[in-house]
């Protein structure tokens, strides 16, 4: 039986309670393991009465649990980040789902991992359920990744599709928002900074390289009305929120813009919640991936594959090193550059 706790109910923190429990057969079959949900932590336990948990009333009650993985999916950064070192300090396996903090803290986060071996699993960071971070890590991990392209925010996706069908940018965002894929400040998806920190998680990945987030740039759709979407439109050409990272001379360019992507890219037909990405390798040659980037569901079946990762690794008695040998610092060009 592996006992894992929850820190946050909200939309992927419920779809991983639905996926654990309806799913249950399946699991056990994959893995020979139960799950056994110890606890969960919530900042309002009124509205979670009824998802037949146990709510602890602080993370010291969490750890008093004594779960064997802890999965963090409040978001942002505090307290998510405490709580994050507490479970590494305390030997406790995390998963988690947050690109933020994954991508302004990797030093103190992965160095402690790695100091403690502890695995922090973060496969539903980016790319919501597409299997994206671990086939970077270990399917194409002998490549030498020349460029990554892709959408990489289902909200700003949504939005882009729907001013394409005529709704008002307002509207649109209201949409994403009652589906659950907006992050609880949409602001950070508006801005591209979501997708930055994606894109940053993924260039550390690909590139074995540390990015300093304060080094990068986004711009977002903010400024893209319903009226440029139709002009482009009418040009032959789909408003995209592209994030980029490729390297050049040892020199990383990482960025997030709004791109005219002609009808016939392969990145112009990715609509709704929807992401893709476009990776180049030296061997591998060209590799697409593509599937559910935001949402609940998706994302709780890449949550629950870290558990279950995991879980493999503490029945079979050995833990692995997730953040790899990631040392060097990245050099990254400027946009002028
Ligand atoms: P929600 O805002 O829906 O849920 C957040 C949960 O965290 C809520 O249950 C909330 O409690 C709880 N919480 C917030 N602050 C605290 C705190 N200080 N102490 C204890 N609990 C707290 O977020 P999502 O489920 O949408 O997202 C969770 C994480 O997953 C984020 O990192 C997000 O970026 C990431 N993610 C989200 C995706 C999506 O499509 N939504 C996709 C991929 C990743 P309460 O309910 O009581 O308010
Ligand atoms: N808010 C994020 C998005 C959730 O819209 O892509 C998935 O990370």
């Amino acid at each position: 039986m592996i006992r894992i706790a929850i820190l946050g109910l909200g939309n992927v923190g419920t779809s991983v309670l639905n996926i654990i429990r309806n799913n249950k057969d399946i699991i056990y079959q994959k893995i020979g393991e139960n799950f056994e949900i110890v606890g969960a932590l919530v900042r309002d336990k009124s509205k979670h009465l009824k998802k037949e948990v146990y709510l602890a009333s602080s993370f010291e009650e969490i750890l008093s649990l004594k779960p064997d993985i802890i999965v963090e999916l409040i978001g942002s950064v505090h307290p998510a980040l405490e709580y994050i070192i507490k479970s590494l300090e305390n030997n406790i396996p995390v998963v988690t789902a947050n690109k933020e903090v994954l991508a302004k803290y990797p030093n103190e986060i992965f160095a402690l991992a790695d100091k403690k071996r502890v695995p922090i699993y973060f496969e539903a960071a980016v790319g919501g359920g597409i299997p994206i971070v671990r086939p970077l890590k270990v399917c194409l991990a002998a490549n030498r990744i020349k460029e990554i392209m892709g959408i990489l925010n289902g909200t700003t996706n949504y939005i882009l599709t729907k001013l394409d069908e005529g709704f008002e940018f307002e509207s649109a965002l209201k949409q994403a928002q009652e589906k659950g894929y907006a992050e609880a400040n949409p602001e950070s998806d508006l801005s591209g900074m979501d997708a930055l920190y994606k894109i940053a998680i993924l260039s550390s990945v690909s590139f074995g390289i540390l990015i300093d987030i304060n080094e990068l740039s986004s711009e977002g759709i903010s400024n893209i009305s319903l009226k440029d979407v139709l002009y482009a439109r009418d040009l032959g050409y789909k408003i995209k929120l592209i994030a980029r990272s490729c390297v050049k001379d040892n020199k990383y360019d990482i960025r997030v813009y709004p791109m005219l992507l002609p009808f016939s890219h392969p990145l112009a037909s990715v609509s709704n919640n929807m992401n893709s990405i476009l990776v180049k390798g030296d061997f591998v040659g060209s590799v697409m991936f593509y599937g559910q980037g935001a949402g609940g569901n998706p994302t709780a079946s890449a949550v629950a594959s870290d558990i279950m990762d995991i879980s493999w690794h503490i029945r079979n008695s050995h833990t692995h090193r997730l953040s790899g040998n990631i040392k060097s610092k990245a050099i990254i060009l400027k946009p002028n550059e």
